[in-house]
């Protein structure tokens, strides 16, 4: 194919909100890069065209089956004028993991970064640079064939679009509140859980809401066949501090393996902390709670980075974790992680991407 990136500029400029106003995706950048597919062509007319609508069938398949996967990813604008991104690669192996679950054809890994810096070039000037601010990158892909038959497309279109962002949650990086989940379930091994695709997410809002209604921002998911092995919280990645030892969840199919849990796994280790990817069940934490052994509690994610957990809500009974305290350690790996992706930190893994 032919992977000469046209860029087309945009001529009505938007104007850009202020810091305080940011949120989490509300607000998006002058452009946008897309890519098409056809069986016949495969990817082709890579392109950063004006931000627009686009138009597509009514029998598009994305509509009607959910073959679509994306991902998420930060770009930094450093106190030095240098603009970092973090792991962009890692993402890029992963929308590729995401495609081949979902059926959808490979996209070139190179090409899709190099994508993303000329969109990111494009629209420099929309990168926040207040502290806790960045710039979202979602890239993602949806099938565009028109044909009500359940079997894989031959058409997609893979695009990127970019949102200034600041904290993910109104709390920032202070303690949520967590309730238990023990009816609904995220996902199970064998199904999707592990790729990054739109039905875990749609799947996951009824048991937000019912979170909401129980006083909680999120909720902790557990096992689909135990209903009793912790999994992920609310669109994160979970870690226990127990004793000194902090454990995650191992992946194990139905598990999403973030890019930021592996970089908190590595860093724990870095730093000499023992790390722990097990089977973790809800009774083993909540004895631990009982015990005084439970010392702190977080979820990691690229949109949150760390969201420490203050109190989980299990079977009735409330579980304050750490006085709904940030923990020493989360506070830690949050400055530490922070610090890197903003280029304020020794980058001893060469992770951070100018
Ligand atoms: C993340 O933590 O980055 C997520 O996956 C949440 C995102 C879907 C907004």
């Amino acid at each position: 194919m032919n992977k000469t990136i046209t860029i087309e500029l945009s001529t009505n400029k938007k104007p850009k909100p202020k810091a305080s106003e940011l949120g989490f995706g509300k607000y998006y950048t002058d452009h946008m890069f897309i890519m098409d597919y056809d069986a016949a062509t495969g990817w082709y007319n890579p392109r950063v065209v004006p931000y627009q609508p686009i138009s597509l069938d009514p029998a598009a398949k994305v509509f009607h089956y959910g073959q679509t996967i994306f991902e998420g990813l930060k770009a930094y604008l450093t106190d030095d004028g240098k603009i970092r991104l973090f792991r962009p690669e890692q993402n890029m192996a992963r929308l590729n993991r995401s495609n081949a679950r979902l059926s959808i054809p490979a996209v070139d890994e190179e090409l899709a970064i190099e994508a993303l810096k000329q969109l990111i070039l494009t629209d420099s000037d929309w990168i926040p640079s207040d502290a806790e601010t960045s710039l979202y990158v979602r890239p993602f892909v949806i099938a565009t064939e028109a044909q009500l038959g359940v079997n894989a497309s031959t058409q997609y279109m893979f695009m990127i679009i970019m949102s200034p962002v600041g904290s993910y949650y109104a709390e920032g990086i202070h303690p949520v509140k967590i309730h238990v989940e023990s009816h609904y379930v995220r996902a199970v091994r064998g199904g999707v859980g592990n790729a990054k695709t739109a039905g875990n997410y749609a799947a996951s809002l009824k048991a937000q809401e019912e979170a909401y209604a129980h006083g909680a921002s999120q909720v902790l998911w557990l096992d689909g066949v135990h209903r009793k092995y912790i999994e992920e919280v609310g669109s994160m990645n979970v870690f226990f501090n127990i004793d000194g030892t902090v454990v995650t969840p191992a992946l194990n199919g139905s598990i999403l393996d973030g890019i930021t849990r592996d970089s908190i796994i590595r860093l724990l280790k870095h730093m000499n902390v023992p790390v722990e990817e097990r089977q973790l069940s809800i009774d083993e934490v909540v004895t631990a709670h009982q015990e005084g052994r439970l010392v702190e509690a977080f979820g990691t994610g690229t949109a949150a980075v760390i969201s420490p957990i203050g109190e989980l809500t299990w079977e009735g009974t409330r579980y304050v974790i750490n006085g709904g305290n940030t923990g020493e350690l989360s506070q830690k790996l949050y400055d530490t992680l922070t610090g890197i992706q903003r280029g304020t930190v020794e980058d001893s893994f060469g992770w951070s991407v100018v």
